[in-house]
């Protein structure tokens, strides 16, 4: 007899019970062989969409443009942290994705949820950062630690000059090209950073909001496990924080009262 059981998960993107795994009904095999490429396997397991030739071009920029930025920038510095300490692959990655979030390579969903937001009611710059001040905080894809005016992001122009050079409508980035303007003659440092816009090249394209930190998650991964891999080739010893660079606050040493 045939049981009936209520399925536990649904899914819509992927099915592996035949030879090989389908990625939005298109058989793995089938995509290689007619040339396809990772971005587009990102856009049909992502948004259910055989993306085009040119907008897999931006994609596999956007992921060769933020694979990695050195040592010291917060992600990866904890998974070197933790390789450090001999912890293993996959969880001294995870270490490395933790630290993504508003402050840093995590600001890219909110980004393009504003920059849309803006563009969707047809705001002013002026506008939208009263908006944004008196209800979110700081601009979510502006501002960097050490990239501003005098010390531009070359990401930044190479992706914002290779779209601008495509024949396609990118209402989102012009807007925020325009924030910067007016951010940035501000404060120096207030420039659109990567996460703003790849946001914004990503919501012009039309992936969903949800999806947008997915990019700078993916394409990091290439750099912290690239980190875990340098540090266990060099055999690297374990990490303690020098003293001189610690400003101990505490109260001074002192003696312990008798217990009342
Ligand atoms: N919008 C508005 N004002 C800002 C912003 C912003 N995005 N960023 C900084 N400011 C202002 C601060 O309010 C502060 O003003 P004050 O001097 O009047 O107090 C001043 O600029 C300095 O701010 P700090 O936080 O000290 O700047 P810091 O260099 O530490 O910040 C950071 C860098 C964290 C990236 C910050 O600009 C920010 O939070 N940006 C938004 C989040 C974001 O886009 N993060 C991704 C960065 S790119 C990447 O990680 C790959
Ligand atoms: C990065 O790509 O990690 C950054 O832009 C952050 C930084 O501080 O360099």
């Amino acid at each position: 007899d045939e049981v009936m059981v209520a399925p536990l998960i649904r899914t819509t993107i992927s099915d592996d019970r035949g030879d090989e795994p389908c990625y939005d009904g298109y058989p793995a095999s089938e995509l290689i062989n007619k040339g396809y490429e990772i971005p587009h396997v990102v856009g049909l397991l992502w948004d259910k969409r055989l993306i085009s030739k040119q907008e897999a071009e931006i994609i596999k920029r956007i992921m060769m443009l933020s694979a990695d930025h050195g040592p010291c920038v917060s992600g990866a510095y904890a998974t070197i942290l933790a390789a450090c300490a001999g912890i293993g692959l996959s969880q001294s990655v995870a270490a490395g994705l933790i630290m993504i979030g508003p402050r840093f390579g995590g600001a890219v969903t909110d980004a393009g949820r504003y920059f849309k937001y803006a563009v969707d009611n047809k705001m002013a710059v002026d506008e939208f950062l009263a908006h944004m001040k008196k209800n979110v905080g700081p601009v979510p894809g502006i501002g960097h630690r050490v990239k501003s005016l005098r010390n531009p992001d070359k990401r930044v122009k190479e992706l914002v000059g290779y779209v601008k050079s495509l024949n396609i409508k990118t209402p989102c980035l012009d807007f925020a090209l325009e924030v910067e303007k007016v951010t940035a003659a501000k404060k120096d440092n207030l420039i659109l950073n990567v996460d703003g816009t790849m946001a914004a090249v990503l919501v012009d394209i039309g992936f969903p909001i949800d999806s947008l930190n997915g990019f700078f998650i993916l394409s990091r991964t290439i750099g912290l496990i690239g980190h875990w891999v340098d540090q266990k080739r060099q055999d690297s010893r374990l990490i303690r924080l020098f003293d001189y660079l610690v400003n101990y606050a505490a109260p001074k040493r002192r003696e312990v009262p008798p217990l009342k």
